[in-house]
């Protein structure tokens, strides 16, 4: 189902808003992410840093392991709003492309920021021919 314009939005204030609670003492870098359900439910996340480097959690997967920690049991990402407080929008990295994934392979990935720039894409062009699921037996 396609993501309407109020959705969007919604995604990108809580995107905006999870950035805001970012824990990022060591880059500086505040990132905030919020996904859709399929009930039209929103959950955001923000990145957590830790003084063991290696150990830091993108905004994108706190927002996905938040859903699924609340029980959304049927996770099915239908997009991705990602916010960074920058002048030009920020790609989820790689390992964030595979968790987006797996809950969402068919989903719409969003990267805003403070000016107007964004980047809007399909999960599988920003992760092509993609380990998933299906892939095993
Ligand atoms: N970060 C995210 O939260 N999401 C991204 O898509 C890129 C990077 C975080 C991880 C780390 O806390 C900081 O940004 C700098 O890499």
């Amino acid at each position: 189902m396609p993501t309407t314009p109020a959705q969007l939005q919604a995604l990108t204030v809580a995107a905006r808003k999870a950035a805001g609670r970012a824990y990022a003492p060591y880059s500086k870098f505040k990132v905030g992410a919020a996904i859709l359900t399929p009930a039209g439910k929103i959950y955001s996340g923000c990145n957590v840093e830790n003084a063991s480097y290696g150990l830091c959690n993108c905004a994108e997967r706190s927002a996905i392991f938040g859903a699924i920690s609340n029980g959304e049991r049927r996770l099915k990402i239908a997009c991705v709003v990602v916010f960074t407080p920058t002048d030009s929008p920020t790609a989820p990295c790689g390992a964030c492309r595979q968790v987006i994934y797996e809950f969402g392979p068919t989903a719409r990935v969003i990267s805003t920021c403070r000016s107007r720039a964004r980047l809007d894409h399909a999960i599988t062009d920003l992760l092509p021919n993609a380990f998933g699921p299906d892939n095993l037996i």
